[in-house]
């Protein structure tokens, strides 16, 4: 059993975006129980389990089996206060009811990639390293990025490309992309590349990224339905948190951003009015934080379920979060 490293950073690994932030506005504290939905290297999830210890505990989400894998073993002198699942965040409550838990005192949601996965070629999510067309944060999903750039038609692809890249030039590229596989099948991550390269006039190359951000960024988040997953999340959120509990989730896309504005609006006390962004010095040391929004909520202490009504797994308004012999 190694050390776990310096808090929230694993070496040569992830480093968490905003981590005192997330702390901070979780108020962490021994006893309470946490949900990292996005447990990814476990940098969040170990800063929680220092700041509630000795006795805080978190579940630990990701559906990415290597995530799963690698946070076990790194975090692992956490003991019994870290449980790991290995499945979805759609699937919390089910995850959660699993181990006895029916509500929770915060939950962090760190969307994304990790940069753990964005680096590994084989995963195939950069543009910049050679690798298969994949693209797949869970590989049990049956969809990658290659069959989608192979098999739907030009319109589809282009929307695509245009609602979740927010690419101005997403029909030339879907035309484009439609005319090589007709050659042959696009199936690398550089073939791709270099084809959204030639198709964006080198005049209309973005600044400060490279051409074909847009394009895998687009792909990764239709690949993993992260729009759609994230949207059933933010439903079933509320009703996961204890009055009084919080919720902090960071988003890279505006459109996610918008979505957890609206869920935190209709359902929760929002704790952030404009989200919160990453310090100037944060960005210069870790360029991923840059686009990192965070908003965070409160579920108010007379919930929906009605004024003095306690919710689910409650007694004199402090969670029994664990039921049923539950073992976290
Ligand atoms: C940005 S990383 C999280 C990094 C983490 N906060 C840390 O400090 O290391 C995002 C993680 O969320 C996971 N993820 C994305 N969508 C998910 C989903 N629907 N269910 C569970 N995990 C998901 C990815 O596999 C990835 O490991």
């Amino acid at each position: 059993m190694g050390e776990p490293g310096p808090v929230g950073v694993a070496p040569g690994g992830h480093e968490p975006v905003m981590i005192r932030q997330v702390v901070s506005l979780l108020a962490c504290a021994p006893g309470r129980l946490y949900l990292d939905a996005t447990l990814g290297d476990g940098g969040h999830a170990q800063a929680i389990l220092e700041a509630s210890a000795p006795t805080g505990r978190v579940v630990g989400l990701d559906w990415d089996a290597e995530a799963v894998a690698r946070a076990t073993r790194r975090l692992a002198l956490y003991g019994e206060r870290l449980t790991v699942v290995h499945d979805s965040f759609v699937n919390a409550p089910a995850a959660l009811r699993a181990l006895g838990v029916e509500v929770v005192d915060g939950i962090v949601a760190d969307l994304g990639v990790s940069s753990r996965q964005l680096e590994t070629a084989e995963r195939g999510f950069s543009f910049q390293r050679e690798g298969p067309l994949d693209m797949r944060m869970d590989r049990r999903r049956p969809t990658t990025a290659a069959h989608l750039v192979n098999r739907l038609p030009a319109p589809a692809l282009a929307r695509l490309l245009r609602e979740y890249g927010e690419e101005r030039f997403a029909l030339r590229i879907a035309r484009a992309i439609v005319r090589a596989r007709a050659r042959a099948p696009l199936t690398t991550t550089l073939a791709l590349a270099r084809l959204v390269e030639q198709v964006i006039p080198r005049r209309a190359w973005p600044r400060q990224i490279h051409p074909a951000t847009r394009t895998f960024q687009a792909l990764r988040m239709a690949v993993n339905a992260e729009t759609e997953n994230l949207e059933a999340f933010l439903a079933a959120l509320p009703r996961l948190l204890c009055p009084g509990g919080r919720a902090v989730v960071i988003a890279f896309h505006s459109l996610e951003d918008r979505l957890v504005k609206q869920a935190f609006r209709s359902s929760l006390r929002p704790l952030t009015r404009r989200p919160l962004r990453p310090e100037a010095e944060e960005v210069a040391r870790n360029p991923r934080a840059r686009s990192a929004r965070l908003r965070a909520a409160e579920r108010p202490a007379e919930t929906e379920t009605g004024p003095g009504r306690a919710a689910p797994g409650h007694e004199a308004g402090r969670p029994s979060r664990a039921r049923g012999g539950g073992d976290v």
